[in-house]
């Protein structure tokens, strides 16, 4: 059932049992209210006229005609009485009663003796219907009815009637109006959301909601902006994920045609032994840059996929110690020093990560300030424990990195100036960042240091976590 129908089916029926439930006991007791003061002024005047008789009336004669005193009615209304004798027998009546008046007390349902102070009855007349009350007024049986036409109540509570019911038929018709019109609104934002959704499903990544202030409710509202946001960054992540396979086949592609042209010199032209060794090796230093790029990749892949390593723990020491064996040694052929803190075998600090993950990241960061390092230059390694955790910095005395890259240095593929004077990809810093974060650290360039690059690893106290 469609959202619209069922609301307006709700909104309606419930307000129809509402005013049901309260229009017909208010009916009812107006009603009953309306007679009960009718019968109490017959009462009163009948009560006032069967003191008079006596002296007023004789039997076979009629009644005089006289008028009653109705309540909320202006005209005067005719009466209508009637003498009954001791064998409850009619003996005289008005002339009102056109000679119809009830022949005995019987015909009017009576069959017992009366109460003292009367009883009301409901009488017809032809067509006019009456409202009478009947009073005793002797032992044997002796009463006199007095009536009037049930006229001024009929005629009010049908005009009551009226009114209630046109209410009922104009609330519950604009219960319905505006139990639509909310439905078709709700629909129309749930179909507006559903449409750009499934524009997205379609591979249109720029679709969008749009103005969330045109939805109706503030739940679509906020649907609204939540989808938009998500196509966003859907887009932003497809874009990124669109540029890092552009950039991956581009570098991919020049280790792949160098090799290519090496394989071609080699055919062109007979050599000796040493020649085809000498060819030899140079393809191989091609494909070692080929699979450095892939494991590089890899590692990336799984740094940026994979989930954070929180139950492992690495010691200090060996994460520095592996990275400097990875970076093979403390001196490079350029003469380039790595120094280490001298006591840092005893360094008994463990920190949360996996040791392996940790020492490649702070590797990468020793590799670059050993290549921006000048030829005979220092690389410093440093170790402090902060608050929190430990920080390991690597400084170099080359020269630093320009204020317009360091925005961009943690991204996939991003040399700066003089970047393509080695072999590195740009991969080496977001595979480092990749990793530090998996593990529950953070990596960034300190900002304030001068005169060479600071990157400094921010790693988290092992203090809570348990040993895998
Ligand atoms: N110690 C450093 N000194 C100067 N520039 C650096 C340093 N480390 C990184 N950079 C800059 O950041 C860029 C990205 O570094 P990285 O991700 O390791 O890629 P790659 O080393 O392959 O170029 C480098 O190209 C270089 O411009
Ligand atoms: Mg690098």
């Amino acid at each position: 059932m469609k959202l619209r129908n069922r609301l307006v089916a709700a909104v309606t029926g419930v307000t129809v049992v509402a005013l049901a439930l309260s229009f017909v006991p208010l009916y009812l007791l107006i009603r009953a209210l309306e007679i009960s003061d009718l019968d109490n002024a017959l009462f009163r005047q009948a009560t006032a006229l069967a003191q008079h008789l006596p002296g007023t009336y004789y039997a076979g004669h009629p009644l005089d005609e006289g008028h009653a005193d109705v309540p909320e009615s202006i005209d005067p209304t005719p009466r209508y009485t009637a003498i009954y004798g001791p064998d409850t027998r009619l003996e005289s009546a008005s002339e009102s009663f056109a000679g119809q008046a009830p022949a005995s007390l019987a015909a009017l349902g009576l069959r017992r003796a009366l109460p003292w102070d009367g009883v009301a009855v409901d009488l017809e007349l032809g067509e006019t219907r009456l409202r009478g009350v009947v009073m005793p007024t002797g032992d044997q049986g002796e009463a006199l009815l007095y009536a009037v036409s049930k006229s001024t109540v009929e005629d009010d509570t049908a005009t009551l009637f009226e009114l209630l019911l046109l209410i009922f038929v104009c609330a519950a018709g604009a219960t319905a109006l505006i139990a639509r019109w909310l439905g078709e609104r709700l629909a129309r934002d749930v179909h507006s959301v559903a449409h750009v959704a499934r524009l997205v499903a379609e591979g249109d990544l720029a679709a969008r909601v749009g103005d969330p202030r045109a939805m109706g409710a503030d739940e679509t509202r906020s649907l609204a902006s939540d989808l938009d946001h998500m196509i966003s960054r859907l887009d932003e992540v497809v874009s990124s994920q669109r540029r890092f396979i552009s950039h991956a086949a581009h570098e991919l592609r020049s280790p792949l045609a160098s090799l290519r042209g090496e394989l071609q010199l080699a055919l062109r032209r007979d050599r000796d032994v040493d020649g085809y060794r000498a060819a030899l090796r140079e393809m191989l230093s091609s494909v070692d840059a080929l699979i450095a790029l892939a494991e590089d990749l890899l590692r990336l892949a799984r740094a940026q996929g994979g989930a954070p390593a929180t139950r492992a723990r690495a010691k200090v020491a060996d994460i520095v110690r592996e990275a400097l064996r990875m970076a093979r040694g403390h001196v490079d052929d350029r003469g380039v020093t790595i120094t280490v803190p001298p006591a840092i075998d005893e360094f008994p600090v463990e920190v949360r990560g996996a040791a392996a993950d940790l020492a490649r990241a702070l590797r990468n960061l020793i590799d670059n300030a050993v290549v921006h390092s000048p030829p005979g230059g220092e690389v410093r390694v440093e170790v402090v424990v902060v608050e929190g955790g430990v920080e390991l910095a690597v400084v170099d005395q080359g020269p630093g990195i320009p204020v317009e890259d360091q925005p961009h240095i943690f991204t996939p593929f991003f040399r700066g100036a003089g970047g393509e004077s080695h072999e590195g990809a740009g991969l080496g810093l977001s595979i480092a960042r990749g990793l530090t974060e998996n593990s529950g650290g953070r990596l960034a360039l300190d900002p304030r240091h001068t005169g060479g690059a600071r990157m400094v690893l921010h790693l988290a106290f092992a203090e809570n976590v348990s040993p895998a």
